[in-house]
């Protein structure tokens, strides 16, 4: 029998399952259960796991508070866009906005000290991809994630929009700096 021809038993359906079916049924089974039992032990075993929170918001509350964090923390601003580079104040909260095409503002963290950053869009679905320690975040308008972080390298992180968000999508990326 070939494969790109019809089975010569019509009701093929119907005949006994040959025992390396079964054998091979019986793998999968197994091999599906331990991934099954592995999705809860590693949810509360594994590292991964950010976390986090979510509030519901609108675009408006959170821009304004984002203003006045910004307003209030600001120590430079940086690139011909003037994005400012804003400190969050050591084991406090940061916010950060995600839009069409930038993330707004910098932000600047000692290494060490716990934070909790805010997250939201203004305006449509964007990722949140941080590098290359590779924290992935969905972020939408109307939500915000408040994300704890105690980042524990000095350095300078990229952030980069991983959810295609328009013409624009490739030029969205973000910075945060860790002293
Ligand atoms: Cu924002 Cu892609």
């Amino acid at each position: 029998m070939s494969a790109i021809l019809p089975p010569s038993e019509r009701l093929w359906w119907k005949q006994p399952i040959a025992k390396i079916e079964w054998f091979w049924i019986a793998i999968a089974f197994v091999w599906a259960m331990i991934m099954f039992v592995m999705m809860v032990y590693w949810h509360i075993n594994g590292k991964q796991n950010l976390s986090n929170e979510v509030y519901k918001t609108t675009p408006e509350m959170f821009a304004a508070k984002t203003e006045k964090f910004i307003k209030e923390n600001t120590i430079r601003t940086e690139t011909d866009q003037q994005i400012p580079v804003v400190k969050v104040p050591a084991g406090g909260e940061g916010y950060l906005m995600a839009r069409l095409w930038n993330w707004y503002p910098i932000l600047e963290l000692e290494a060490g000290k716990t934070y909790k950053i805010h997250l939201s869009a203004m305006d449509y679905q964007h990722g949140f991809s941080l590098q290359p320690v590779n924290i992935n975040i969905q972020v939408l308008p109307g939500y915000e994630h408040v994300v704890k972080m105690t980042p524990t390298k000095a350095g300078t992180y990229a952030i980069v929009c991983n959810e295609y968000c328009g013409i624009g999508h490739h030029t969205m990326l973000g910075r945060i700096y860790v002293k």
